[in-house]
């Protein structure tokens, strides 16, 4: 697997590749890659030759007071992980590669109406910084098919929706999230869990479940169910930021049978979790 910091020598790589008409793939992450990530790269794999993996810490998507400074890197350990899920290139910008002019006049992507609840309302500025850095990660590697995961919902549509609207020749792929065996989603994030949050932090996948469960029985009352789920985590820990009954494009919920999805975010701690569950009746 080679590794390269340097775009003119990442332009040259997939150039080749494509006058040898090998179909690539790109795993855009902030490093820090755990089984998910993992997860993403083979996912990838099987459906492209070559698979590059970007490892970006991509400062315009973290607000003034998250977690930027001490997001962890750990670029050694994520390069032998990815010569062990067969990755051909892993990708390493720096910071002012990515934005030559600065951060502060940077040409923003931004994207309406699905920014906005959920994340949008606590993150403010938050996924103008993710579909602006997916933009240019895009732009640089011209992937035929760019793979992501499902554990940021949110983050997956944003995307979805900017490569339409821009008519970027690229197929989005999701990946469903991946657990640990007692059901915490698995993010770079819960390495910040002391021992006594890290036992609580399942709570929240449980917690979707049991409103997952409450629909399947006919329960239609989104307002009284996520206020009554908002209550439960509060009991075990949690300073829940908001859990939202919607539609799978983040609409109203269906009346009906139809599909929901159910989203989290809480602190545990210092933490911030996230997590989410899809429904189908
Ligand atoms: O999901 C992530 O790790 C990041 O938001 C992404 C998509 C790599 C953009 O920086």
């Amino acid at each position: 697997m080679d590794q390269i910091h340097d775009i003119a020598a990442l332009r040259r790589c997939v150039a080749g590749w494509r006058r040898a008409g090998l179909k690539v793939g790109l795993v855009p992450t902030m490093g820090n890659l755990h089984e998910g990530h993992l997860q993403l790269v083979r996912r990838a794999r099987a459906r492209c030759d070559r698979v590059v993996v970007s490892v970006f810490v991509n400062p315009t998507q973290f607000g003034p007071n998250e977690d930027f400074a001490r997001y962890p890197r750990t670029l050694e350990q994520d390069a032998a992980r990815l010569r062990q899920v067969d990755a051909d290139l892993l990708f390493v910008p720096a910071v002012d590669a990515v934005y030559p002019h600065g951060i502060e006049v940077l040409t923003r992507v931004s994207v309406p109406v699905v920014t906005e609840p959920l994340e949008g309302e606590f993150r403010p500025g938050h996924f103008d910084g993710v579909a602006s850095v997916v933009a240019i990660l895009l732009n640089l590697v011209q992937p035929d098919v760019a793979v992501f995961g499902q554990k940021d919902y949110q983050q997956l549509l944003v995307v979805r929706r900017m490569v339409a609207d821009l008519h970027l020749p690229v197929e989005i792929v999701g990946e469903p999230t991946q657990r640990e065996p007692d059901g915490l989603a698995l993010s770079s994030r819960n390495q910040y869990l002391n021992a006594e949050e890290r036992s609580i932090a399942p709570g929240l996948h449980r917690c979707l479940v049991a409103v997952g469960e409450r629909l399947r029985n006919g329960e239609r009352d989104f307002g009284h169910l996520e206020a009554e789920a908002v209550k439960v985590l509060k009991n075990q820990g949690f300073k829940p930021q908001y859990l939202r009954i919607c539609g799978p494009d983040l609409g109203a919920p269906p009346v009906s049978d139809g599909e929901w999805v159910v989203l989290v975010a809480a602190y545990l701690g210092a933490t911030r979790l996230i997590d989410n569950l899809l429904i189908k009746i």
